[in-house]
């Protein structure tokens, strides 16, 4: 039996990877590398002693997802496929929702088919809104402010009347809060192209001398430095929240909504000021105008993660910043051994 994991050789992917084959999960990995690279494959192997079976393959073909579940016993799926740039999807909000739309429907229409019935799925804090207050609960009402966001919306609501309509299926929405960091052996990490959006990142670029200075979006907000507040969460926690989750479908069909963060938020003039005295670097800065669409603070409540499934994030800011950074000069070294 193999857990399936779409979009597999990305940032969140790679590292569930590592979690899966390190409890002895047998993993296949599909993915169309359009934002990875296949040599990812080969450094879970380095980190795990494993290597996962990898297919490049965009799963909105149901043509290859067939052959990947003929030719595998797929116990469980974990649904990572897809775009994820908030800006991006307010610009092309067509290839937002063709692409996020359509990988989640094939997927399942395959499961359907086949007879698998369990379905994680890499949801996202962005759908509380604007309009609910912290610390985000489970049961609070859905909405969003952009299409990204939205189609995370959507697919929810496509598992939950999936569930509706066919009580053999398990599908569980994990909410992510702000995933950060890195694989402590500096092997796997998130790669952005072009300009990050993501504040780490930034950090990442500016530490290392590729961006003069990070932008601080806003400091006049109700939080109490002024600089907006999130739930920044190890990768590798946020991995381990998903075997928790495989665990759990295998015996609770339905949907359910889990939120993954550590229920702590963190400025971003924190986040500077930790990783300048983590990792001994200066990050300069300048305060900008707000960015359209952000909220003042988003932090998790952490309850139903721990009493469902059992888990909580281990891992602190230090860890969480320290492995970003190796994981920057990693890769930043290895690009220029290249
Ligand atoms: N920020 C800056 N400068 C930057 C980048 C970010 O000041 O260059 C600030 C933002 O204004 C925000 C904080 O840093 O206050 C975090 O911003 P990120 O872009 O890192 O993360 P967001 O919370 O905006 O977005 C993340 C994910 C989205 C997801 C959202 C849901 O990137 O995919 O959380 O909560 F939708």
């Amino acid at each position: 039996m193999s857990v399936l994991l779409t979009g597999g050789t990305g940032y969140i992917g790679s590292h569930t990877a590592v979690e899966l084959l390190d409890a002895g999960y047998d993993v296949v990995l599909a993915d169309d590398l359009s934002n990875s690279e296949e040599s990812v494959v080969g450094r879970i192997e380095r980190i795990c002693g494993k290597r996962p079976l990898f297919y490049k393959a965009d799963v909105k073909d149901r043509g290859i997802l067939g052959r990947i579940f003929s030719e595998n016993d797929i116990e469980a799926v974990i649904h990572f496929a897809g775009f994820k740039a908030v800006g991006e999807s307010v610009g092309e909000p067509l290839m937002y929702y063709r692409n996020n739309l359509d990988t989640a429907i094939s997927v399942l229409e395959t499961m359907k088919e086949t007879g698998c019935r369990r379905f994680i799925f890499s949801s996202s804090a962005t759908v509380y809104g604007m309009n609910n207050t912290v610390p985000f609960r489970e049961d609070m009402p859905r909405s969003s402010t952009n299409p990204y966001g939205t189609t995370k919306l959507m697919i929810e609501m496509i598992m939950e009347d999936l569930c509706r309509s066919d009580d053999t299926f398990s599908c569980v929405a994990l909410r992510y809060f702000n995933p950060v960091g890195a694989h402590p052996s500096g092997l796997i990490g998130e790669k952005p192209s072009g300009v990050p959006n993501n504040l780490t990142p930034y950090i990442q670029q500016v530490a290392s001398g590729i961006r003069e200075k990070l932008y601080v979006f806003g400091n006049d907000y109700d939080t109490p430095d002024g600089t907006g507040v999130r739930d920044y969460i190890h990768v590798t926690d946020l991995a381990a929240g998903h075997l928790c989750a495989m665990k759990y479908s295998s015996d609770h069909p339905g949907f359910c909504a889990v939120n993954l963060g550590t229920g702590t938020g963190y400025s971003v003039l924190e986040m500077v000021r930790a990783f300048e005295k983590v990792n001994g670097v200066k990050i300069p800065y300048e305060i900008s105008p707000r960015r359209p669409g952000d909220i003042a603070s988003c932090y998790a409540d952490v309850t139903k993660a721990k009493q469902l499934l059992g888990w909580q994030a281990e891992k602190g800011l230090e860890d969480m910043l320290r492995d970003a950074w190796n994981w920057e000069k990693n890769r930043t070294g290895r690009q220029e051994s290249e």
